[in-house]
């Protein structure tokens, strides 16, 4: 589970070599890409556009972004583990820590980094690294979430909803011992006008979660991914056992994590 240990900062919590890394991005996409494609339109993302996506995972917004693009532009995907981006044509895949590794100055109109810069305890020097590496006037989306509300609606039984309740604080808990604040999505607008950006647009969305959802399927996966962290946390496996079976329960409805989607652009 760890890709770097410098002594200096904690490991990213999840691991795309994990079996489950496969359904955590299944679910990501299926969950998150309506919207982020939706305001990525927005950006008037055309043929020829130079994009970076940043933490690409599965790939499945590089892929939409290569397609937008083409045929003359170019998307560049990075990862620190990349093995799961496809190849498709006009998206190049590079293994590169955006904490660590350069990026070119002034090449690119439009950047992209969903979920990834939470998982920084860097966040900051990185947004100013993006700012550097956008062309004068391009555009930046980050994409985060808030878990500081999202509550069970209905459970089976209370038994159900307080597995339910402690799972959530336990998978909070493991992300913030590695680094991660899962709830920075209402901090994003104001970090990028700190790192010198303008033009910051922030915009936010919830919904509810049933047990067919796209957001059920992801708290299942990771349940899984991370259960080793989830049991050093202090969770059991019937702790772990209880809320899986809260979720795939036909009554079970939650609030969904906010997503909060912000775009901004480096002065032209
Ligand atoms: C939660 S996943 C999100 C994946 C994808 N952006 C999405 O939203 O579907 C975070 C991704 O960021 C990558 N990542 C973590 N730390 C990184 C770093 N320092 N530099 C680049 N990528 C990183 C992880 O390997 C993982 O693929």
């Amino acid at each position: 589970m760890t890709h770097r240990s410098d002594g200096a900062r904690p490991a990213y919590a999840f691991d795309n070599a994990n079996a489950h890394a496969g359904g955590q991005h299944d679910s990501l996409a299926r969950l998150l890409d309506p919207g982020t494609f939706q305001r990525l339109e927005q950006t008037a993302i055309t043929d020829g556009w130079e994009c970076l996506e940043i933490g690409a995972g599965g790939g499945s917004v590089a892929v939409w972004l290569a397609e937008r693009v083409a045929p003359t532009g170019r998307v560049l995907a990075t990862d620190i583990q990349p093995q799961l981006i496809p190849d498709v044509p006009g998206l190049t895949v590079a293994r590169h820590d955006v904490t660590t590794d350069p990026l070119l100055d002034d090449a690119f109109d439009l950047i992209h980094a969903r979920l990834v810069l939470s998982h920084l305890p860097e966040r900051h020097q990185v947004l100013r690294k993006l700012l550097a590496a956008l062309k004068p006037g391009g555009v930046i989306q980050i994409d985060e979430i808030d878990t500081t509300h999202w509550p069970i609606l209905t459970a089976a039984t209370p038994q159900d909803a307080k597995a339910y309740h402690a799972y959530l604080l336990g998978l909070v808990g493991v992300l913030r011992a590695a680094g991660a604040d899962p709830s920075w999505g209402p901090q994003v607008a104001a970090a990028l006008t700190d790192a010198g950006f303008t033009d910051v647009d922030p915009q936010c969305h919830s919904e509810v979660w049933g047990p067919d959802s796209a957001g059920a399927a992801l708290l299942l996966s990771n349940s899984r991914h991370l259960e080793p962290a989830l049991l050093a946390h202090g969770l059991t496996e019937s702790d772990l056992e209880a809320a899986r079976a809260a979720i795939v329960h036909p009554v079970f409805r939650a609030v969904s994590f906010t997503v909060h989607t912000v775009q901004a652009r480096r002065p032209a």
